[in-house]
């Protein structure tokens, strides 16, 4: 057992009601980049230029080439060892649920069942006009922008700067983070609102919270217990511990 994963500590219950909140980060030893840090995405791209409601109006052709080459990247990687060991404790507790603000598909690609996504997905589109979802649109694009059948621009149906997240996702994720027993936070900078709030809810409502993240991040001074490294390598052990 690795030292640095010693929860006797916390005295967590049996069969707990866990949450994982998941960032960029669990998903960076599949080869998708993070947002933020060294090679993170928005070191290299202009956020307001590809991410905000403001830039799709301006040029969806340009937003759209942007999300075309990110669906490429994540349609070419797989789950990595944190997502197997999430899709774990998914199956092996009575009480579970991931909240994660990937927009990656990795998490339900690792067989996870209990999902939230704040974000939304990049590989979901959603029609500017009529609001038809579509998760059909082929990897890499024929046309870009991609058009509905009801003849608007269709884009990625993810959440943008400056954009509310989904209500019903946003709530079932609140709810969670005032009922679990334990919160793990994994990968996530936890600069970006209302995601980096969660945590701090949980705590306030009574649970462990534990942190996975090779740095610290600001909610790092509130958490029971940083666990300083990678995903992949700690979460497997963790889990065999909480299971
Ligand atoms: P960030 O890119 O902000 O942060 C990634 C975090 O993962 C950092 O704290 C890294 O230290 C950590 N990290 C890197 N490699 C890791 C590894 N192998 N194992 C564990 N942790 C690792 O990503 P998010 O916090 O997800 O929003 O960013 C939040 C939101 O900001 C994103 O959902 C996106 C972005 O702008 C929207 O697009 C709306």
């Amino acid at each position: 057992m690795s030292p640095r994963c010693d929860l006797s500590g916390l005295e967590i219950c049996r069969d707990p009601y866990v949450t994982v909140l998941t960032g960029a980060g669990v998903s960076a030893e599949s080869g998708v980049p993070t947002f933020r840090g060294e090679n993170g995405l928005w070191k290299s791209y202009r956020a307001e230029e590809l991410a905000t409601p403001g830039a799709f109006a301006r040029d969806p052709v340009l937003v759209w080439e942007w999300y075309d080459w990110r669906r490429q990247v994540c349609a070419g990687t797989n789950p990595n060892a944190a997502h197997h060991a999430i899709a774990q404790l998914d199956r092996g507790l009575s009480r579970f649920l991931l909240v994660t603000q990937n927009v990656d598909g990795l998490h339900a690609r690792a067989g996870s069942k209990s999902i939230v996504e704040l974000h939304g997905s990049i590989f979901r589109a959603r029609c500017t006009g009529c609001g038809r979802l579509d998760e059909d649109l082929p990897v890499p694009l024929e046309a870009i922008p991609p058009m509905c059948d009801c003849g608007a621009p269709l884009r990625p149906d993810v959440v943008w700067f400056g954009e509310g997240l989904p209500e019903e996702a946003l709530a079932k994720a609140f709810e969670a983070s005032r009922s679990c027993d334990l919160m793990l936070v994994v990968g996530s900078s936890a600069v970006v609102q209302p995601a980096a709030s969660i945590p701090l809810l949980a705590k306030q409502a009574g649970s462990s919270v534990i942190e996975i993240n090779p740095d610290a991040t600001p909610i790092t001074p509130f958490v029971d217990m940083h666990l300083e490294g990678k995903a992949a390598e700690i979460l497997p052990t963790l889990v065999n511990q909480i299971l």
